[in-house]
């Protein structure tokens, strides 16, 4: 490409990945626009961001857990998702065989009294060997090479002999097995646990689970479970998927939701106490706002683990405020709330001689999980009255119990003051890309006194597709965020995930299926602010008559060897941009090796990640030779832009 010297810029777009030819940018530069950022660098006016700025909200929607985070390959693995009443449907499980040679229904037959549904089968003939099958989630990820641990509960009125098998449907005709493994051929009068190990020699995508026999005779099965030997740590989280959490550095976990806390019907609610103890124990329950059964493997105990152990990050813990989101009735008796809400931060925190420390420490952990953050129900607030009556309940409650809890409420602290004592006031901001382009200065107004804010959940809504243009939205929004972090101390996406097989709600963060996941040009905004919570804020300055089109921010911080001043830059329209670059008042050099450029951008505003092009739009990283107080530079139309200049000091 030669550059004209008229376009000595030419040598800059090269850094900055600007994808035209400099013939076509000759043509665009006629309608460029410019522009300067102002950093005051010094320490004086520099301020520190909170350290739990940036975290994630997790919530059991889209199947985000159940057949997504949560590895359990077994879906509906205690038959209890047909209700408690018998005979009951038995879905997703199905049934290999001619009626004629097996019948098989759900009794009340369980050795776990909480989850009292089993399924009893009948062989009636010998050959050909039959049985029940489970598809998992949309079908089972069974890779080569991998092991799988299958637990199930057996009880049996004759000798019998179980054959477990993963098979693979995707090639035609027969189902190609891809591991096999029996239980010894023995009469199992009562209940008992049967482990094996399935070797896979084959992969497949669409795998199912079969457990068959050729032995006539009655057989009583539950609590069916298949995991890959190869969670995160051992801790049951899927990994790649784990990983992809962990490249946001999150500061905070939000769980587990979201409506999902509330239920559309009370009864249908998230209820902690019956996630936690030995996973064959738990009932699990429908979650009626987004429509699907969880076994409930994945509860408060394993969540409070990842935040901890795995994340390292502070646990924010919704908790049901007796209120559900459909049900406007306030007959509640909200007395056994407020004491679930005391027991689960006994189960977390209290010693392990407690009643519900015990459960904790049997289950693994005796040390506490000192959880700091507790938040009254979900987008309850719209009852004002009867929230802010129970919210009072909780208050004194645990406030007695636990006085270092600080407190969320969901009641609008942002136009005006909360009549009752929060330490933070949750706020939730969707909007299309350009509304919350606009919105992303509402917290300029917001009172510096009082509760400070907590956006747990914010995401730009263009329908349903996660586009450049709604990521730079919130890329913006996220920046003024950085701004206003004297009052806004805590921030999540929502929601994180969504099941390609479950897309309940769009857009989303990262994408996945039983085998692949991808980031949504949302996801890669959060990765530019993984550094953010903790880091020094300075004040900047745009000049610019498109400023209204810009959001910038700076901010010092370090890795494990230096410190780097990073200044992000979105430009939310479609011109070109020759941006100054002034940093004032630096008291380091500036390392232009060490220094680099991320820049999140593409051809097409509307372009968008999918499972075959996950790469379409992502951040691209390249050096920066010319790092320094004083950098000429061209933002791409519709563009993240972050200069990291490595500090000397
Ligand atoms: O993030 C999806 C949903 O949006 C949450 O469950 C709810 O809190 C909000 O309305």
């Amino acid at each position: 490409m030669a550059c004209k010297p008229k376009y000595h810029a030419c040598v800059i777009i090269f850094f900055l990945l600007f994808s035209v030819s400099c013939r076509s940018l000759a043509a665009e530069l006629e309608g460029n626009q410019t522009a300067v950022v102002e950093v005051d660098a010094s320490w004086r006016n520099a301020r520190k961001i909170p350290e739990t700025l940036f975290g994630v909200f997790f919530e059991e929607i889209n199947h985000a857990g159940a057949g997504g985070l949560w590895a359990e390959l077994v879906s509906n693995r205690g038959f209890e998702a047909g209700g408690p009443h018998t005979p009951s449907n038995i879905d997703p499980w199905g049934i290999i065989g001619a009626k004629s040679c097996i019948n098989v229904m759900t009794e009340q037959a369980s050795y776990f009294k909480r989850n009292n549904v089993a399924l009893r089968m009948e062989v009636l003939c010998d050959r050909p060997a039959v049985g029940i099958f489970n598809p998992g989630f949309w079908g089972m990820n069974i890779e080569e090479g991998k092991m799988y641990k299958l637990v199930m509960y057996i009880r049996s009125k004759d000798s019998v002999q179980l054959t477990a098998k993963l098979t693979c449907s995707e090639t035609s005709g027969q189902l190609q097995s891809l591991a096999s493994a029996s239980t010894q051929d023995i009469v199992m009068s009562n209940w008992t646990k049967v482990e094996l190990q399935l070797l896979a020699h084959g992969t497949c995508r669409t795998s199912r689970l079969e457990l068959k026999t050729s032995k006539k005779g009655v057989i009583w099965l539950d609590q069916v479970s298949l995991m890959p030997s190869d969670t995160y740590k051992g801790h049951g989280f899927r990994k790649e998927l784990m990983h992809m959490i962990l490249e946001l550095k999150p500061r905070f976990l939000r769980f587990p939701g979201g409506c999902f806390v509330e239920g559309n019907r009370l009864r249908n609610a998230f209820k902690w106490k019956e996630t936690v103890g030995p996973w064959e124990e738990r009932p699990g329950h429908y979650g009626d706002v987004w429509n699907y059964w969880t076994d409930d493997g994945l509860g408060y105990y394993e969540l409070l683990q990842a935040n901890f152990e795995d994340l390292g990050a502070d646990p924010v813990w919704v908790v049901n405020a007796g209120i559900s989101h459909t049900d406007y009735t306030n007959n509640t008796s909200i007395t056994p709330f407020v004491k679930d809400a005391i027991d689960s931060l006994e189960f977390a925190k209290g010693s392990p001689k407690s009643t519900w420390g015990s459960i904790r420490a049997a289950m693994g952990h005796p040390d506490p999980f000192p959880v700091k953050f507790i938040a009254i129900g979900n987008e309850n607030c719209r009852l004002k009255q009867i929230y802010q009556g129970h919210y009072m309940l909780f208050y004194k409650a645990i406030r007695g119990a636990y006085p270092d809890i600080q407190f969320i409420s969901n009641c609008d602290g942002l136009n005006g003051q909360l009549d009752h004592p929060a330490d933070f006031y949750d706020v939730h901001i969707y909007g299309n890309a350009t509304e919350l382009f606009v919105k992303k200065d509402m917290f300029y107004t917001a009172s510096r006194t009082g509760p400070k804010a907590f956006v747990s959940e914010y995401a730009a809504r263009n329908g349903k597709s996660a586009t450049l243009f709604a990521s730079l939205a919130e890329a913006a929004f996220l920046i003024t965020l950085e701004r206003n972090s004297d009052v806004v101390q805590m921030a999540s996406y929502a929601p994180l995930f969504v099941n390609d097989n479950d897309r309940n709600w769009l857009p989303d963060a990262i994408v996945f299926n039983s085998w692949q996941q991808y980031g949504t040009p949302s996801y890669w905004v959060q990765t530019f602010f993984s550094e953010s919570s903790g880091s020094v804020l300075h004040p900047i300055t745009i000049r610019s008559s498109y400023s209204g089109s810009l959001a910038s921010s700076a901010i010092t911080w370090r890795d494990t060897e230096k410190s780097f001043l990073r200044v992000k830059v979105v430009n939310f329209g479609p011109h070109v941009v020759n941006l100054t670059v002034a940093v004032n008042g630096l008291q380091a050099g500036v390392n232009t090796t060490k220094s680099a450029v991320s820049i999140l951008s593409s051809s097409n505003a509307m372009n968008e990640n999918s499972f075959s092009s996950p790469n379409n739009v992502v951040p691209v990283t390249r050096a920066l030779p010319h790092a320094g107080k004083e950098m000429q530079v061209l933002l791409a139309p519709y563009s993240l832009t972050s200069f990291d200049l490595a500090l000397e000091l």
